[in-house]
């Protein structure tokens, strides 16, 4: 048997704790050979729900668990940490403005990006789920000194799940038929999923849901405002939001990079940009990735037609402006 894993979960009262950490205990997220230990992090007046969930995750018996510490100190709770994933963020509240948002959150992850360096193992993979998501993952990357930033993502996993989805219920087949869907951006409104590459049991997706040409149809004028505004539509209907897809989202995406995309396709993940598809250098910005043992490549040499050029470009400049904001608050060093 080899030795457990130790997982560091923020924010792990809140609704996608909940859903993320009896997953991560079954062994859904690093394997069915691969026991894990807990580090369950809240601020302090939530503390006592957490170690409710922790009650829970005893009571689970899972055979995979090999402890579960609950605690309000991030210090404490990154100690040797090998993954973190980094759910508890600030909301945005009634009269809130964005620009208190981005500063409310750009001190959690100031905090806890150096907590990360101090801390956890040198080795530890990083998880940003919090919105802004992006722009959170590139405020704790600055801040973990000695930490590489290649190490620090962001979660856009949910937003390529439900572009898959979305592709296999229009062509009538499992999801597991869908190769080769890409999003691209920020994980916000403007992110863009793009089936320029993708295929449909082997044959072009623009192709399959009768749509060759660029920009007009169903992937224009359906499939991309409903991944764009798919959220919100959960919110919609749920009375809040996405909690249960988006912790399935973190299990895939952890998954995926310890253990590997499968062969012939890829995923999406936000994570520093070294130039590649024209955007800019060190934004954290969703890409076609390959992945495997914590590593990942872009993947090269995608065209990408008028729309995708158009919908990547609005995304990065939204998450210049983003950038913009947080380094205007000194957040960036
Ligand atoms: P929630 O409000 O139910 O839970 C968040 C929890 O984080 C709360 O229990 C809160 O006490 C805790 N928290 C706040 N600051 C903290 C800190 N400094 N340290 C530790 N814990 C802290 O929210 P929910 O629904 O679980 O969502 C969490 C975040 O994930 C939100 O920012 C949400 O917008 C985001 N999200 C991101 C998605 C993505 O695809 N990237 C998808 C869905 C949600």
């Amino acid at each position: 048997t080899t030795a457990p894993v130790t997982v560091a979960v923020t924010g792990a009262a809140g609704q996608i704790g909940y859903s993320l950490l009896p997953r991560i205990a079954s062994g859904a997220m690093l394997g069915p050979d691969t026991p894990v230990r807990l580090r369950l992090l809240e601020v302090p007046a939530a503390r006592a729900a957490a170690e409710g969930v922790a009650m829970e995750l005893d009571d689970c018996a899972f055979g995979l668990l090999a402890g579960v510490e609950v605690g309000d100190d991030a210090a404490t709770a990154f100690e040797g940490a090998d993954v973190a994933l980094l759910v508890g963020s600030r909301p945005r509240t009634r009269g809130m403005e964005r620009k208190d948002l981005i500063a409310a959150n750009g001190a959690i992850f100031t905090a806890q990006g150096r907590a990360l360096a101090d801390h956890a193992d040198d080795d530890v993979r990083v998880v940003v789920v919090g919105n802004p998501a992006n722009t959170n993952a590139l405020i704790a990357a600055t801040h973990a000194a000695g930490l590489p930033a290649r190490h620090f993502s962001a979660l856009t996993r949910l937003d390529h799940n439900r572009a898959v989805a979305q592709l296999a219920r229009r062509a009538g087949v499992p999801v597991t038929a869908v190769r080769g869907v890409t999003v691209w951006g920020n994980h916000s409104a403007t992110q863009y999923p793009d089936l320029g590459a993708a295929t449909v049991a082997g044959r072009p997706a623009p192709e399959v849901v009768g749509d060759p040409s660029e920009g007009t149809g169903w992937v224009a004028g359906t499939f991309v405002p409903a991944v764009q505004q798919r959220g919100a539509a959960i919110i919609e209907a749920r009375g809040a939001s996405s909690a249960a897809s988006a912790a399935s989202a973190v299990v895939d995406h952890v998954r995926d990079w310890f253990l590997g995309t499968p062969e012939g396709t890829w995923t999406s993940m936000a994570v520093v940009s070294d130039g590649a598809y024209g955007v800019p250098e060190g934004l954290v910005c969703s890409f076609p990735v390959t992945t495997r043992g914590g590593e990942w490549e872009v993947v090269p040499g995608l065209r990408l037609d008028a729309a995708a050029r158009a919908g990547l470009e609005r995304s990065v400049a939204e998450l210049e402006a983003e950038r913009e904001a947080v380094r205007a608050l000194g957040l960036l060093g």
